[in-house]
């Protein structure tokens, strides 16, 4: 859930409005003093706890839900104890504390019969904590304030503090090594759903930025409601090659309906035609004569543009409009089975194609009308329907996550730190590696710099990462 990714830190306060959607449950300290934890928070930490208590491992609550006020007396209390300097190593300032977001838990641990919250004595149990961090993403919780990251949080290491985020971004930021931060801005990958009905694929897309916490989501190919399938979907850094996934061939087994038009081109709409149907005609003939690059009308009812608005706003108003034609490719097409008014198609297209739009001009070969009753994209590249994954398996975590590399077929080349700021600056490059197309060139740490692309005989970025 995107809420359980909330960042605060020094660079980012917490908003004035935050727990309007946050429900704090109530629950004591280690020395009895009544505080406050975010609900799912709480009930992963009880679980954690049980876990640890199993392990001889006791721990407790040290600090929980804070109030700026709350924040600004344990800053001033730590500045007159130990200094400004120190203060700064360990201590939020008022409104930058994750404390104030309910999801944060300073842990205190019993140590030798006795409950303890101070930093040095829970400093020197370094063993124990180790055991307590190995199971913190089980329960969805990171180490917020990691040794060797000092740089990125602005906090000395905090074996005790901890942070819900929730199970799947745990893993994935505990396998990387990272923090929150890094996570946010480097969590980049492409995931293959397999799309149910009755979902538009944007449902889709707000769901999975809600899995991950990650705000740029985006997919690459639009399915209705009424089809299933294919739906490539990019996370963060990925969204930046939706466009050359959206532009791959796609494969598609269809329904069709004969006899009937209907304004959506598909079984959903109201139907304005009917025609009865010729049995005589041999409609696999027909359907084979489909494979052809022709200039198909694209559907009233599509998001196409015309004069900045789309389609389907004209066609709800009842306005008239001229609909577009647009050049499209059928690869491969054909009849699976036919049984009197109905038919079933496979077929392969090219970026762009209605196979709503095909199957009417199917019907108006055939001298009658047609409507399509069902749609499976089982084919998006080379990306088949086999390798998906529902919505469900990807929120219990079962779902593989694509790299970008991984996805696109180009050459990879890795580069010294001497031309990594030269990408990274969006540098043109001599193309001594022969590139035809693009190249992707990461460097020594395996992260993505940039794709390039051929330009005469240089190499020009096309997406900086
Ligand atoms: N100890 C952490 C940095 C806080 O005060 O929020
Ligand atoms: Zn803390």
């Amino acid at each position: 859930m995107r809420k359980y990714l909330t960042l605060v830190n020094k660079e980012n306060k917490i908003k004035n409005n935050y727990l309007k959607n946050i429900k704090l449950v109530d629950t004591k300290l280690v020395d009895n003093t009544p505080c406050q934890l975010e609900e799912k928070t709480y009930q992963n930490y009880l679980a954690l706890k049980e876990e640890l208590a199993k392990n001889k491992i006791e721990v407790g609550l040290g600090s929980t839900y804070r109030t700026v006020e709350e924040q600004q007396t344990i800053w001033d209390d730590y500045e007159k104890e130990y200094g400004r300097e120190y203060t700064k190593k360990y201590v939020a300032i008022p409104k930058t504390s994750e404390h104030h977001t309910g999801l944060a838990i300073d842990l205190s641990l019993k140590v030798n019969g006795k409950y303890t919250w101070d930093n040095n004595e829970l400093l020197a149990e370094e063993k124990t904590f180790k055991e307590i961090h190995k199971l913190l993403s089980k329960y969805g919780f990171i180490l917020r304030y990691p040794k060797g990251k000092e740089q990125i949080t602005g906090y000395n290491y905090e074996p005790w503090h901890i942070r819900y985020v929730g199970e799947i971004p745990a893993k994935i930021i505990e396998k990387n090594n990272w923090t929150l931060e890094e996570y946010l801005t480097k969590f980049s990958a492409i995931v293959y759903v397999n799309k149910e009905k009755n979902m538009t694929s944007f449902d889709v897309v707000n769901k999975i930025s809600d899995i991950f916490g990650i705000k740029k989501v985006g997919h690459t190919g639009t399915l209705d409601p009424l089809a299933e399938g294919v739906l490539i979907v990019t996370i963060g850094q990925a969204t930046k090659i939706a466009e050359l996934l959206t532009a791959e061939d796609k494969e598609y087994i269809a329904g069709v309906l004969l006899g009937i038009e209907t304004d959506t081109l598909d079984i959903t709409g109201k139907v304005i035609k009917t025609k009865p149907i010729d049995l005589s005609k041999d409609i696999e003939k027909v359907i084979n004569s489909f494979q052809k690059t022709y200039l198909q009308e694209v559907p009233k009812y599509s998001a196409v543009k015309v004069n900045g608005k789309k389609l389907y706003e004209y066609a709800r108003k009842n306005q008239e409009v001229v609909l577009p034609r647009k050049e499209v490719t059928i690869k491969k097409i054909k009849l699976l089975s036919s049984d009197n008014d109905t038919f079933m198609i496979k077929t392969t297209v090219t970026k762009g194609c209605y196979i709503r739009s095909l199957i009417r001009d199917i019907g108006l070969s055939l001298d009658t009308y047609a409507t399509m009753t069902t749609l499976t994209r089982t084919k998006q590249g080379k990306i088949d329907i086999k390798e998906t994954s529902t919505l469900k398996e990807i929120n219990q975590g079962k779902a593989k996550l694509h790299a970008i590399d991984e996805v696109l077929d180009f050459k990879v080349i890795e580069v010294d730190e001497n031309l990594e700021r030269k990408i990274k600056n969006g540098q043109k490059l001599d193309n001594i590696y022969h590139i035809k197309d693009k190249v992707i060139f990461k460097n020594k740490k395996k992260e993505i710099l940039g794709i390039y692309k051929v330009e005469k005989d240089k190499l020009r970025v096309w997406k900086n990462f």
